[in-house]
């Protein structure tokens, strides 16, 4: 085993190196991830540092590769901070170590869990629903499988194709495949543990171009493991063949790649490969995986595969976008919510949550804000019939797993027709097809657009049939753009019970035209609060309309001692949206215990359509400190310059702004030119204070100070400069400081090899992130993120040069005592009256300099549930492997 594995190995290092995945030894040798300004030779920094260069980084532009022998310390932040504390006694003269801009050491983590059903369901039990069907539906299944002369064995088993027993419960795709949409044409990964290419009814469509054993370092990502089912069974949903094998996938002429990275410990570094593996070809990555679904983890990608997945949908399939497709999670019996996972909650992946065959939400299938759509799976008593490994078929896949492809799979049919779509266009066509289902349950609210949206079943389930029609003639929307707020300063203590903090911030329609904005998709809002148990929080956020979303709900077995540490939730319910308005966050202690917890600041991110696609712009990659802005804030000792302003309730008769139109009558956009994103420019601050600053007059600014008869305006900006030459250099010192705290603040991972770094090496990294930010190896429990440590922010001192504006368009905090429901995961209310009597309080709310670049931050932990082989007991499961 071992010497086979060395052999493979070296049989194709030649191979890998070609396609730019090594494999690595990490028994003996030590790799780091190294992002170059792009003008300097690797093989000269690698050298300079001892080290070897390996290659690039897989598509990520500018990063490579650095091998060396195994070490206890970072080797490349050792130089770094040795050549920076050299550069300031000597001087200035260039240096090539000055070309790095990020440097991360790579480590093995656990891999991800997959998203199978806790409690398989199983086969239908016998009897239960063969011999059931429908007469018209038996009958037209006849008629269907005469036509297209399916042989396939199990086929009259996949009731998620055709359903003849609870008629209208399946993905409604027969129709297109007697129109000859079936795929053709279009590539699906599957991003899994692996994928049996030598199956009967997955050879004929295996693309081995686009797959790779990222596990046991290959091209054929075979399964090696006992449990290495899911993936085949996965892609059976997706691209199993018409022929005689088991049954057929719901786009069985596609094309279906492997990307096997699930088995083993894995780097940051193969992931971040491995989710932009053959972007050009393929188009769409299913993802049945994620953090455990154990209501406790907190999870999100690393920096490296947050920048690969923004470079799949800026640069994949020739700058269309590559299409990531992600299972909502299946920890609803364990109160979870697919807001806690920075992949379910990216804007660039549609979530997929699950029904099951009688169209009932399954006891598993997780809600949040960001569920976009749901499809069939396990549930009701039966599962999903698909292809096994080794010629076999399954009767018992299912868990959001099994959602997952079969959405993947329903794109490829779109792709077919319209392979021009970007991953805009796709969510666009998610959202105007999806068909709402069991409207008295779910808690539906009818968004700006005129369409209904639950937590629990998104804009609906995917008619096949629905989004290839509208797909025909869908008119491409133009690029995206994108306003961010200011970081809103709160600093509250949260009171408990049905109370809450609530804060407003008044987005103007001036603040949207400069930004470019034409209507909203997707928002996020990253914030930070500090608590002693995570799980009794709960966040509303209400937009202009009075649409509620359920950012964050409470989570009984979340016992974190920690609480939200630059967190990034999102949200597709304020779809269509125009955004002008006041936005009102709320955030609730649900619990009245001795655990309480404080609101600190929080940053609101408005994503959309562009005004004008000429003048669109390209997201730069996000870095690790891309919040860092506000920790500079709370660097300084200064007195406050804020200004606390008075509580006012929030507005309780707000009419809805008028909706905007989903059927976008414009021209076909042009899409964004992939500029290089891997140099990083961070937003200009002009652009940003431009932004942040609104017609508000001086009443924040200290009477004390004299203003020599100039306007208030420019007399921020005489005391602002002044100010700040004056802490520049306490500021400076104290945010490396705190940089470095924040960084190890996120790590959580006890069972996981990290290193704490020392300060010097903290200040070793130029422009980018130290390797700081690791996602830990999920499991051991819900551990928390790193807890303790945490800075203390004021607004203060940045208010000051960040806007002259901050009372007159953000209100403020007052207890919030409405019943915009607290949010329990799938109960919210519907349509948030966002009645709050603002009470006494005085909410002190300013805003600093706004954050630039992207980010979709966070970090949490993770518990588990995956296979069928598992005992029934849904809880307290044991971890894997
Ligand atoms: C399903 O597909 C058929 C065409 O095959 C179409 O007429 C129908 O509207 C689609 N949707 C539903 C819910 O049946
Ligand atoms: C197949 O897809 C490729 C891009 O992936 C495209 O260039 C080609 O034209 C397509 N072929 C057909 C027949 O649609
Ligand atoms: C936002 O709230 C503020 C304070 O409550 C109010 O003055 C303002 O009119 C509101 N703006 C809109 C557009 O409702
Ligand atoms: C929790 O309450 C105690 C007592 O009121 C207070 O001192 C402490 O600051 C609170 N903790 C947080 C995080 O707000
Ligand atoms: C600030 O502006 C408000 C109206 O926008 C005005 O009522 C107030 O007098 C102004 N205050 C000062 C100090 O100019």
């Amino acid at each position: 085993m071992k010497l086979s594995a060395i052999a493979t190995s070296l049989g194709l290092a030649a191979l890998a190196i070609a396609s730019n995945v090594l494999p690595h030894d990490l028994d003996s040798n030590d790799y780091y991830v190294v992002h170059l300004d792009g003008k300097t030779s690797p093989t000269e920094v690698a050298r300079s540092l001892g080290l070897s260069h390996e290659g690039p980084l897989g598509e990520l532009p500018d990063h490579h590769l650095f091998v060396g022998r195994k070490a206890e310390h970072d080797i490349v932040k050792r130089e770094l901070t040795e050549r920076r504390r050299r550069k300031r006694s000597l001087g200035d003269e260039p240096h090539v170590l000055d070309s790095v801009l990020f440097s991360e050491k790579q480590r093995l983590r656990k891999p991800w869990e997959k998203r199978m059903a806790p409690r398989p369901a199983g086969p239908a039990r016998r009897g239960l629903f063969s011999d059931q069907g429908v007469d018209w539906a038996v009958k037209k299944q006849k008629d269907v499988i005469g036509t297209l002369g399916i042989k396939d064995p199990i086929f009259k088993e996949q009731w998620h194709l055709f359903n003849t027993v609870q008629t209208g419960h399946d993905v409604n795709v027969t129709g297109l495949w007697l129109e000859g949409i079936t795929g053709k044409n279009a590539t699906v990964a599957i991003v899994d543990d692996g994928l049996d290419m030598e199956t009967d009814d997955l050879k004929d469509n295996y693309y081995a171009q686009g797959s790779w054993d990222f596990n046991d370092k290959g091209p054929d990502p075979k399964p090696r493991l006992d449990d290495d089912k899911h993936g085949t069974r996965c892609a059976g949903e997706v691209s199993a063949g018409k022929n005689n094998a088991c049954g057929v996938g719901v786009a069985y002429d596609s094309r279906i790649a492997g990307l096997r990275i699930l088995s083993k410990l894995i780097t940051d570094a193969d992931e971040a490969v491995a989710m932009n593996y053959d972007f050009q070809h393929n188009q769409i990555y299913s993802c049945s995986w994620g953090p455990p679904d154990d209501g406790q983890s907190m999870d999100a990608p690393g920096i490296l595969i947050k920048r690969a997945m923004l470079n799949a949908v800026q640069k994949g399939r020739g700058g269309l976008g590559s299409i990531y497709v992600f299972a909502s999670g299946n920890g609803a019996g364990n109160g979870d919510n697919c807001n806690f996972d920075g992949y379910t909650n990216s804007i660039y992946s549609i979530t997929v949550g699950a029904v099951d065959r009688n169209g009932d939400h399954p006891y598993y299938s997780e809600s949040c804000s960001a569920n976009l759509v749901v499809t069939y799976s396990s549930g009701g008593g039966d599962s999903i019939h698909t292809t096994d490994v080794g010629n076999a078929c399954s009767d018992n896949h299912g868990g959001t797993s099994a959602a997952a492809p079969l959405a993947a799979g329903i794109f490829a049919l779109v792709l077919q027709i319209r392979p021009d779509l970007s991953w805009r266009d796709m969510q666009y066509l998610t959202v105007n097809t999806a068909v709402p289902i069991n409207l008295d349950s779910g808690e539906w609210q009818t968004t700006a657009i005129g369409k209904q949206f639950s937590h629990m079943y998104g804009y609906g389930k995917l008619d096949s049939y629905a989004i290839v029609q509208a797909a025909k003639t869908w008119k491409k929307v133009k690029p995206q753009a994108w306003y961010y707020s200011p970081w809103i300063h709160v600093n509250k203590e949260i009171p408990q019970g049905d109370a809450g903090v609530a804060v407003s911030y008044e987005v103007t329609q001036a603040m949207l035209d400069e930004a470019n904005l034409e209507r909203l998709e997707h928002i996020t809002v990253t914030m930070n609060i500090e608590h002693t148990r995570r799980g009794d929080l709960s966040v509303d956020l209400i937009s202009p309309n009075k649409l509620v979303s359920h950012l964050s709900v409470s989570r009984k077995n979340d016992e974190a001692r920690a609480g939200y540490d630059d967190w990034t939730f999102m949200s597709v319910v304020h779809w269509g949206e125009t955004g002008v308005g006041n936005w009102t966050i709320v955030v609730k202690d649900t619990q009245i215990n001795s655990y309480n917890g404080t609101f600190t600041d929080w940053h609101l991110k408005l994503w959309g359509e562009a005004k004008d696609a000429s003048k669109a712009k390209v997201l730069p990659m996000p870095t690790e400190e891309d919040d860092n802005n506000h920790a500079i804030i709370a660097t300084t000792s200064l007195p406050a310059t804020t200004t606390t302003i008075a509580p006012q309730p929030i507005a309780t008769d707000t009419k809805p702004t008028t909706a905007v139109s989903d059927h976008p009558n414009r021209p076909v956009n042009s899409k964004p030119t992939p500029t290089d994103a891997s140099s990083t420019p961070s937003p200009t601050s002009d652009e940003q204070s431009s932004e942040t600053t609104t017609p508000a007059n001086s009443t924040w600014l200290p009477s004390f100070l004299p203003t020599f008869g100039k306007s208030a305006a420019t007399m921020v900006w005489v005391y602002g400069s002044a100010a700040l030459i004056g802490v520049f250099c306490i500021s400076l010192a104290v945010y490396f400081y705190l940089a470095r705290r924040k960084r190890l603040r996120n790590n959580p991972r006890g069972d996981y090899e990290f290193e704490l770094l020392d300060e010097e090496e903290a200040e070793g990294l130029a422009g980018g992130g130290s390797s700081a930010e690791k996602r830990g190896a999920g499991g051991a429990g819900g551990g928390l993120a790193g807890g303790g440590g945490k800075r203390t922010r004021g607004g203060e001192l940045y208010d000051a040069f960040a806007g002259g504006s901050d009372d007159e368009d953000v209100d403020d905090g007052g207890v919030y005592r409405d019943r915009v429901d607290e949010g329990g995961r799938g109960s919210g209310s519907g349509s948030g009256s966002g009645s709050a009597s603002g009470a006494n309080n005085t909410g002190r709310q300013t805003s600093a300099l706004r954050s630039d670049s992207d980010d979709e931050s966070g970090h949490h932990v993770v518990g588990d549930d995956d296979d069928d082989d598992e005992s029934d007991s849904d809880d307290a499961r044991p971890l894997r492997r």
